[in-house]
C-alpha cells in the first residue's frame, strides 16, 4: 500500500514525533510505501510531494515545525479543489491519506472521507479545543512555556510592584490560560469562554495590592468584554485571508489597568513561542501513540476515523466526532479554579 502523509493548519510540537511513528511502523510492521505531501492540502491540491521514507525521519523527533510544511489551504474553499486533489492522489498512486491537523485540515478530512477518500486523521493544536480527544499533542509543550514564563514575571512583577498581564495564544478555547495559570499561580485568568468585565478586573487588581502582592493575569488572545463592554480592547483588525487578527488584548487591558487603577502594568505576549521549538516528553509520547495508531487504522482499512486519547487508551473514533464541536472550558472547571484567582 502506498499511504500519503500531510500536515495541516499551524505547527505544533509533535507533528514531526508523528510523521516518524507512522513511517516506521508502516514501513517495519506493515511494509507499506510512503509520500510526502507538502504544506498541508496545498500538497495533494497542487501535487507537491517529497519522498519520505525511514531516512527522512531519523532525528526528527525532538524537533518542533513540520518536515511537510503547513498552510491553512482548504480544498473545499477552491474551485476544483476537491477534484484536483482526487486526480493528484491517483496519478501518485496513493491508496490511503494520514492527515494530521486541528479543526479546518480535520474538517477537510471529514468531508473527504464523506467523498470515497480513504483517510484516516490525526488530532493537532496547542489549544486542545477539538472534541473526542482527552488531550492533543503540542498542548502540553504550550502550557509549559507559558507556565515558565509566568514563573519568570512573577519576579518582576514583585520587584517593581508592577501588574504582569501575560497574553496566551486560544483563540476559541481557554485551555492554555487556564492551566498555565493554575500551573504558575496566576491571580486572575481571562478566557473566551467567559466574558470578563473590566472593573471587575481592575477592583481585583487593586485588592491583590492591599494584600501586598503584584498581581499576575494571563489571558487567552480570544477573551472578551462581557455584552455592553468596552468592544475597543479586542482586535477587530482582519489579516490578508480575513481572520480577525489577535494578539494585542494583554496590551490594551494592561493599558486600561493602568488608567483606571493608577498601577503600573505591562503586557508580555507570548505568541508563536508557545508552538515553536522542541515538545516535551509527553506530547512526544503521546503523538508517537497516535501516529501508530494511525497507521494501525490503514493497515485494518478503517477509515473516516481520528486517533483519540481516551483516558490512558488511544482509540479510532470517527472524525467527526473531532471536528463536530469545539471542546471548550466548562463554567464548572472555571468556576473551580476561582479559589486561586482574586
Ligand atoms: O490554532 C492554534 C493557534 O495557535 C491559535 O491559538 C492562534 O489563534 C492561531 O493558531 C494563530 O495562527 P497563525 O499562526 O496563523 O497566526
Amino acid at each position: 500500500m502506498r499511504v500519503g502523509v500531510l500536515t495541516g493548519g499551524g505547527d505544533c510540537p509533535g507533528l514531526n514525533a508523528v510523521i516518524r511513528a507512522v513511517v516506521r511502523k508502516g514501513v517495519k510492521t506493515h511494509g507499506f510505501e510512503f509520500v510526502g505531501y507538502r504544506d498541508g492540502w496545498k500538497g495533494p491540491l497542487e501535487g507537491i510531494t517529497m519522498e519520505l521514507g525511514i531516512e527522512q525521519c531519523r532525528g526528527i523527533l525532538p524537533r518542533g515545525g513540520t518536515i511537510l510544511g503547513s498552510s491553512r489551504t482548504n480544498p473545499f474553499k477552491i474551485d476544483g479543489g476537491v477534484e484536483r486533489i482526487q486526480e493528484n492522489l491517483a496519478k501518485d498512486g496513493v491508496d490511503a491519506l494520514v492527515a494530521i491537523g486541528g479543526e479546518d485540515t480535520l474538517g477537510v478530512a471529514t468531508k473527504l472521507a464523506d467523498l470515497g477518500v480513504d483517510v484516516v486523521g490525526v488530532p493537532k493544536t496547542i489549544d486542545n479545543d477539538l472534541s473526542g480527544t482527552d488531550f492533543t499533542f503540542g498542548f502540553d509543550t504550550a502550557v509549559n512555556i507559558a507556565t515558565e514564563a509566568i514563573d519568570r514575571l512573577h519576579t518582576t512583577a514583585e520587584s517593581h510592584h508592577r501588574v504582569l498581564v501575560v497574553e496566551v495564544m486560544g483563540r476559541h478555547a481557554g485551555w492554555i490560560a487556564l492551566h498555565s495559570g493554575l500551573a504558575g499561580g496566576a491571580n486572575i485568568v481571562l478566557i473566551p469562554e467567559q466574558p470578563f468585565d473590566i472593573e471587575e478586573v481592575c477592583s481585583l487588581v487593586e485588592s491583590r495590592f492591599e494584600s501586598r502582592y503584584s498581581p499576575i493575569l494571563v489571558v487567552s488572545e480570544g477573551a472578551i468584554p462581557k455584552e455592553g463592554g468596552d468592544m475597543t480592547l479586542v482586535s477587530q483588525e482582519l489579516d490578508a485571508f480575513g481572520h480577525v487578527r489577535l494578539g494585542g488584548i494583554g496590551d490594551r487591558i494592561a493599558k486600561e489597568i493602568e488608567d483606571r487603577t493608577g498601577k503600573e502594568a505591562r503586557a508580555v505576549v507570548l505568541g508563536h513561542i508557545q508552538r515553536g521549538g522542541t515538545p516535551t516528553a509527553f506530547d512526544r509520547w503521546l503523538a508517537t501513540r497516535f501516529g501508530l495508531a494511525a497507521i494501525d487504522a490503514v493497515a485494518t482499512k478503517n477509515f473516516g476515523t481520528m486517533m483519540a486519547l481516551r483516558g490512558t487508551k488511544i482509540e479510532q473514533v470517527p472524525l467527526i466526532e473531532g471536528t463536530g464541536e469545539l471542546k471548550l472550558v466548562s463554567p464548572e472547571e472555571y468556576a473551580e479554579a476561582q479559589v486561586f484567582f482574586g
